[in-house]
């Protein structure tokens, strides 16, 4: 046995899997956009947690790059209460990152930050440069941005590139927060939508969760027609398959899976990728050992679910308060928990169970807390589902609640 061959599958939030299953649809229409000059329409990527936006947007990079557009940006995960000038530094600084290196020759004026009248022809656009641009010219967060994103694209005009792509993971976490005064999700979506007005070749795509789009819609309603909407979905039986068969079948895989044991993956991840490699990981792992004892090949999946239960739902699960619990817990026992429910759901059904019932408007209240966390989400019908793959059935193994006896 070749004993060299490492474990392919790769669980792991962004980490790239040996074979990325599906996804033609979208990336179809990720390559459309790619095409367009006059910037009509941008990308919202959205999906539940593990669904695999993160890696498909690193897909759609490589695709944009060898199209000849440059692509900036980051994952905002980290960005806590992120205000408009923090909002406008990050994009500086992720523009800089593509305009440091390249020699553009210019003749900007004293008016947005050079001392003298001549300025020089030839520049790097470091953070430096960008800042102190920033910094000079008079009027509002907005206003300075814009201008320095026309002048960076007058200095690419003209090369062979097609325009800039800026892509924001986890977009969700930016909020307005208008008791601060603070809009930067308003901020951001102006800004785009003015220089894709003068045809500046400056796209926009925004990865999160579902909550992500009601919240652009919610700050400017033009956001409607701003996007593309790509809803990721779990992968099909077909595409499951090919994600857990594909890396095994490279030459030199000691093991192989049977179809039983495929299908059994199939049926308990139910085509959710992040499941899909964290069990097939696991199972890989175990083969090789029992392979090694000269055992036959079986998969122990309660105890992989234990693991799964500890690795990837616990964290999230522990953060939640013990009310929040109970109310998560009666979601679980909806026939439709897995699809998608309404608070008079909720209330109905609190009241079969040994706790306190719950009201419609404090339903309503509590939701809208657990959508803040990334747990559930409000769907374009008012009707909520879980953001978290399987919820559900996790909730269902910790036996929580006792019902009432009639
Ligand atoms: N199409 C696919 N085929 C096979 N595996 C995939 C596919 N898409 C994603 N994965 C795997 O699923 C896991 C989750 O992917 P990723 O981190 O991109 O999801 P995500 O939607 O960004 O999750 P989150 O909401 O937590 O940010 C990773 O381990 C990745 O390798
Ligand atoms: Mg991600």
């Amino acid at each position: 046995m070749n004993k060299t061959f490492e474990n392919p599958f790769k669980p792991g939030a962004g980490h790239s899997p040996p074979y990325l299953a599906g996804r033609e649809k979208e990336t179809k229409e990720f390559l459309k956009l790619t095409n367009q000059t006059t910037i009509l329409e941008n990308m919202v990527l959205t999906g539940l947690r593990g669904v695999g936006k993160t890696v498909l947007l690193s897909k759609f990079k490589a695709l944009a790059i060898q199209k000849h557009w440059l692509w900036v940006g980051t994952d905002l995960s980290e960005a806590a209460s992120i205000s408009e000038e923090t909002l406008a530094k990050r994009l500086l600084t992720d523009l800089s990152l593509v305009t440091s290196s390249i020699l553009f020759t210019t003749n900007i004026k004293k008016s947005i930050g050079f001392k003298s009248d001549s300025v020089a022809k030839k520049i790097y656009f470091t953070y430096d440069v960008l800042l102190a641009m920033y910094q000079n010219m008079p009027g509002l967060v907005a206003d300075k941005l814009k201008m320095i994103l026309e002048i960076i694209w007058k200095c690419l005009e003209g090369s062979n590139t097609k325009g800039i792509i800026f892509a924001y993971d986890e977009a969700q976490t930016i909020y307005d927060n208008p008791k601060k005064e603070q809009y930067p999700v308003a901020l951001l979506l102006d800004i785009f939508q003015s220089i894709q007005r003068k045809d500046i070749p400056f796209m926009l795509i925004l990865t999160g969760l579902p909550t992500l789009f009601p919240k652009l819609v919610d700050s400017r309603t033009f956001a409607e027609r701003m996007f593309r909407i790509v809803f990721l979905k779990k992968l099909n039986e077909k595409e499951s398959q090919e994600a857990i068969v594909q890396p095994i079948r490279k030459a030199e895989c000691p093991i192989s899976f049977t179809d039983e044991s495929v299908g059994l993956i199939i049926k308990e991840t139910k085509g959710y990728p992040y499941f899909i490699q964290f069990m097939c990981k696991e199972v890989f792992d175990i083969f090789i050992q029992q392979q090694e004892r000269g055992q036959r090949e079986t998969v122990p999946m309660a105890e992989i679910i234990r693991k799964l239960d500890t690795d990837f739902f616990s964290g999230r699960w522990a953060r939640a308060t013990d009310r929040q619990r109970e109310l998560l817990s009666i979601v679980a026992k909806l026939k439709n928990a897995e699809y998608e429910f309404t608070v008079q759901d909720i209330v109905e059904e609190s009241k079969n169970h040994k706790i306190t019932s719950f009201s419609g408007s404090h339903v309503n209240q509590m939701l809208l807390t657990l959508a803040n966390a990334g747990l559930v989400y409000k769907n374009r019908h008012g009707k909520y589902s879980f953001a978290v793959p399987l919820l559900n059935r996790y909730i269902l193994r910790q036996h929580l609640l006792e019902t009432k006896d009639v």
